[in-house]
């Protein structure tokens, strides 16, 4: 089933405009540029009940570049994006929903349900840290637990960190509300100790992180880097293939490299796909990133939403699908889009696993979850106005989400399966961000004092980004879970290291 296919939408209210928006995008065509999850989202508006389309926009070197509707400025990096996804929501307002702490202990969990991010148990619960586990033994399941407020606050603030991206900086953007800032996250069987920098920078001593992806991949790579910067500012050493940030102290490097889709790309013509589109070779690694390998002793991968964008895929040399795009209607068919992100996973961590010259630790952070919840923009759609994570009976399955999230596990399992001693390791953070609908900029995404943050007379929402992530914000927490992965490996205490 092709879950993003337009043919799915309703011709209905409101279609038209963002499908002209689109055409008129698409014809600025093979210069132009727009990218995708960069940062901005334009349109967002509903098909039918469930599907919704947005445009985003970033410029491969995580500059976001922001487009209006009638305005969309081009800088030469960025092609067009339509994305659709589907988000379902069971229409609950949050605000009416409690958040008092529930009776659940975090040990009566059994964390057993791995894998199956639809089955993470994880409402708030006030929890004191104290009277839990150390994580010492190394062995406890990250990914299954619960958040809680801690009045200890974000680890930096939007005065303490520099180089936040302004899309990502929500307070900076006149967001009201800071509780956001409050959760931690609590696996049920340890702790996950708050991030201490100098014990990151002792433990990546003369060695060099990359992260390697698209738009979250920046957002997470900035959320370190303003950690670290409570500890030791960095002298910026990025060149053209790469942005780089050194620390002195320790000798080590956190570097970033873009690649969208993590497999290699072309738009030369090729069979009945013409010059111009993208083609992305789903059994071959970018070489973008793939020969830069040697030089980094940990790798963070952050890929998935590229897999909305309008694409062709192929496979051992034939084209066998399409994104937003298959002409002729008498061929099957054979990978959709969830499927070409499954086999993406696979290619590359088999890649990275069989790397000659290549024997560092690699993570592979799972899907990020966006907020577009709601069926309809007039019926609470977007993630305005979410103020706390969400409790259990308010989380909105994403049918698109656990489709990714499924193809990109099997993917990263089969690859393991096939592995020859490397470490991959899966931080399997879909679940609990799936309660994270609070931690995005929504329409706090710009200084611009007139922004639209309300919703419209007659329902509809501002214009808004419900999938990076506000900086501080709940991605902090996946820089705690890379510390953790990264100790387990180095510090040894087991399993961190999958194979
Ligand atoms: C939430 O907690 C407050 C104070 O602890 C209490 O007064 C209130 O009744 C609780 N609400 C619910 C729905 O449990
Ligand atoms: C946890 O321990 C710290 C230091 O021992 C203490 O200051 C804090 O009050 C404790 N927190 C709770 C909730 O008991
Ligand atoms: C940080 O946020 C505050 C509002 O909480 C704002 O007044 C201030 O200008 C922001 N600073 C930066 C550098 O964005
Ligand atoms: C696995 O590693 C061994 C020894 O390093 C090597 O000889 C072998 O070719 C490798 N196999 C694969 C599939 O990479």
């Amino acid at each position: 089933m092709t879950i993003c296919s337009p043919k799915k939408s309703p011709m209905g209210v409101s279609y038209s405009l963002p499908r002209s928006i689109s055409s008129i995008l698409l014809s600025i065509g093979g210069l132009a540029v727009f990218l995708l999850f960069g940062s901005c989202v334009l349109v967002s508006h509903p098909i039918g009940s469930a599907v919704q389309a947005y445009f985003l926009s970033v410029d491969p070197f995580g500059k976001p570049a922001l487009f209006r509707q009638s305005n969309a400025r081009t800088d030469g990096h960025g092609e067009a994006v339509v994305i659709q996804t589907f988000a379902m929501s069971n229409g609950r307002n949050p605000l009416l929903s409690s958040v008092n702490a529930s009776n659940d202990s975090p040990g009566l969990n059994s964390g057993a349900n791995d894998g199956n991010f639809e089955d993470a148990s994880a409402p708030i619960t006030s929890i004191n840290p104290n009277n839990t586990k150390a994580v010492d033994g190394g062995s406890c399941d990250l990914y299954h637990g619960k958040w809680f407020y801690d009045p200890a606050g974000p680890l930096y603030t939007n005065n303490s960190c520099p180089i936040i991206t302004q899309m990502q900086n929500c307070q900076g953007n006149g967001r009201p509300d800071k509780e956001y800032e409050y959760y931690r996250w609590k696996p049920s069987q340890c702790d996950l100790p708050r991030f201490d920098g100098r014990k990151f920078l002792k433990l990546m001593r003369g060695k060099t992180l990359a992260f390697v992806g698209d738009s979250v991949a920046r957002n997470q790579m900035e959320s370190l880097l303003c950690i670290l910067w409570q500890v030791e500012s960095p002298k910026n050493r990025g060149n053209r293939r790469m942005q780089r940030w050194y620390f002195r102290s320790t000798d080590t490097y956190i570097a970033r490299i873009w690649s969208s889709w993590l497999v290699h790309k072309t738009t030369d013509a090729f069979g009945f796909a013409p010059e111009g589109m993208d083609k992305l070779h789903l059994d071959l690694p970018d070489e973008t990133f793939f020969d830069l390998l040697p030089q980094f002793d940990v790798v963070v991968l952050s890929s998935g939403h590229w897999f909305a964008k309008r694409s062709v895929y192929i496979h051992k040399g034939e084209i066998v699908g399409g994104q937003l795009w298959w002409p002729d209607k008498s061929r099957p068919m054979v990978v959709d889009n969830v499927k070409a992100f499954g086999i993406s996973v696979e290619t590359i961590l088999t890649a990275i696993s069989t790397h000659p010259n290549y024997k560092g630790l690699t993570l592979v952070r799972s899907y990020s979850p966006d907020h577009y919840e709601g069926g309809a923009w007039n019926t609470g759609g977007s993630c305005t106005g979410k103020t706390r994570p969400a409790e259990d009976s308010e989380v909105a399955e994403n049918g698109f989400t656990k489709a990714m999230h499924g193809r990109q596990v099997a993917g990263y399992e089969a690859a393991v399966r096939a592995n020859n001693g490397s470490s991959i390791v899966l931080m399997d953070v879909t679940g609990a961000f799936g309660y994270r609908h609070d931690g995005h900029p929504g329409p706090y995404r710009s200084l611009d004092p007139n922004k639209k943050t309300q919703r419209g007379p007659h329902g509809e929402p501002p214009p808004q980004d419900c999938l990076h992530w506000c900086m501080p914000g709940p991605v902090d927490t996946w820089n705690e879970l890379l510390l953790e992965t990264v100790r387990r490996e180095f510090e040894g205490g087991g399993g961190g290291r999958t194979v």
